[in-house]
């Protein structure tokens, strides 16, 4: 789509109730794919790369959240991505939070959601990728019912990771959304510990079940501190996993005055870019770039996209910019990321 059509159709969206506007938007998608709009295949730039063990078209990729339960699987491919995540997913499926829960600012191209793992269950979302045409890497994200006590989450992670291990190219371990109470306990020393321990004896018995073993991920949140984010880089090693997703949205706010800026949930897009990537060049000086980073969080210009893969970051994945700037998006920053490989080597 050109950036003048996506103006026209921001412009009658944006007048929508922000998560109304979401599902037309995708719906709309979803028609023109049908209709055979999408199959353009110079959207997609070429920049072949190998991370996790897997291949990737170029290194943009959708974020974990636009498309919970696979769904749009065939339009979002069709887009230019390298590659897509879907999920979070649950054991069960579960409605979420009360609306309104997605709030837009668009002064900063940001976002606030609470939204609380909305999704039709793990079940769903396997049919679904069953179902549609593969297209490149798609990963899986993987997360806990809100009822499951913190105590009992990772037998929840375990399910999930049985049912989605055949499927996924990737599996990413969500222990960062501010949405789900305490889940980003997970995240603290001794939780992720029991977590990562179960998920990778999980992933044992599933290797050498399936015969394969799948790459998994841990993402996340951009609160960490210095000592958790050690721990946590530490722990990610230790247990053998393959790569870290950073970063989820933020609980942090700026001290600026903006409508919906204090809506409780966490925070995307313009207002969370230099936070993620400060964290991304943390991690990969703490390991020397030797955990494959997924660099997200607040690309909303080529620019941010270029800035994380600078930082240290294999590839991207976005979500608000997409709103913001729609699908050219895509093309630019793979475009941008792959000219400056070039003209380094
Ligand atoms: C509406 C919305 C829903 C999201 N849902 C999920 C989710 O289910 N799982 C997840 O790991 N991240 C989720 N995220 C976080 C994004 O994947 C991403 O980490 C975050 O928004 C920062 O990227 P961005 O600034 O490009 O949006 C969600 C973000 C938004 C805005």
């Amino acid at each position: 789509m050109s950036s003048i059509l996506y103006e026209i159709a921001k412009k009658a969206l944006f007048q929508l109730d922000p998560e109304k506007a979401h599902d037309l938007a995708l719906l709309s998608l979803k028609t023109a794919d049908a209709l055979g709009l999408l199959s353009n295949t110079k959207k997609f730039v070429t920049d072949p790369t190998r991370v996790m063990g897997l291949n990737f078209r170029n290194k943009v990729g959708l974020a974990a959240g636009l498309d919970k339960n696979g769904d749009f699987i065939n339009c979002l491919q069709n887009l230019g991505f390298g590659f897509i995540e879907l999920g979070t997913v649950t054991p069960r499926s579960q409605a979420g939070n009360q609306k309104p829960r997605l709030f837009r600012i668009p002064e900063s191209n940001a976002l606030v959601n609470r939204l609380g793992f909305n999704n039709k269950g793990v079940d769903y979302l396997i049919d679904k990728v069953k179902s549609s045409k593969r297209n490149g890497v798609i990963g899986i994200n993987i997360g806990k019912n809100k009822d499951t006590p913190i105590g009992e989450a990772h037998l929840d992670y375990e399910y999930c990771l049985r049912k989605v291990y055949p499927l996924a190219d990737y599996i990413t371990i969500n222990i960062s959304s501010p949405n789900t109470e305490n889940l980003r306990d997970l995240q603290q020393s001794e939780n992720l510990q029991k977590l990562l321990d179960h998920i990778r004896a999980t992933r044992s018995v599933l290797q050498k079940a399936h015969g394969t073993i799948k790459p998994i991920a841990v993402k996340i949140a951009p609160d960490l501190d210095n000592y958790q984010l050690e721990k946590i880089i530490e722990a990610v090693k230790d247990y053998g996993f393959d790569g870290i997703i950073a970063t989820n949205t933020t609980i942090q706010r700026p001290d600026i005055k903006l409508k919906n800026l204090s809506e409780t949930g966490g925070l995307s897009g313009g207002l969370l870019t230099q936070i993620s990537t400060r964290i991304i060049e943390k991690i990969s000086n703490l390991t020397q770039g030797s955990i494959p980073i997924i660099g997200i969080g607040g690309i909303v210009t080529p620019q941010d996209a270029l800035d994380k893969i600078n930082a240290g970051a294999s590839l991207v994945q976005i979500y608000s910019g997409l709103i913001y700037s729609g699908p050219k998006l895509i093309k630019d920053c793979a475009q941008i990321i792959c000219r400056e490989k070039r003209q380094r080597a």
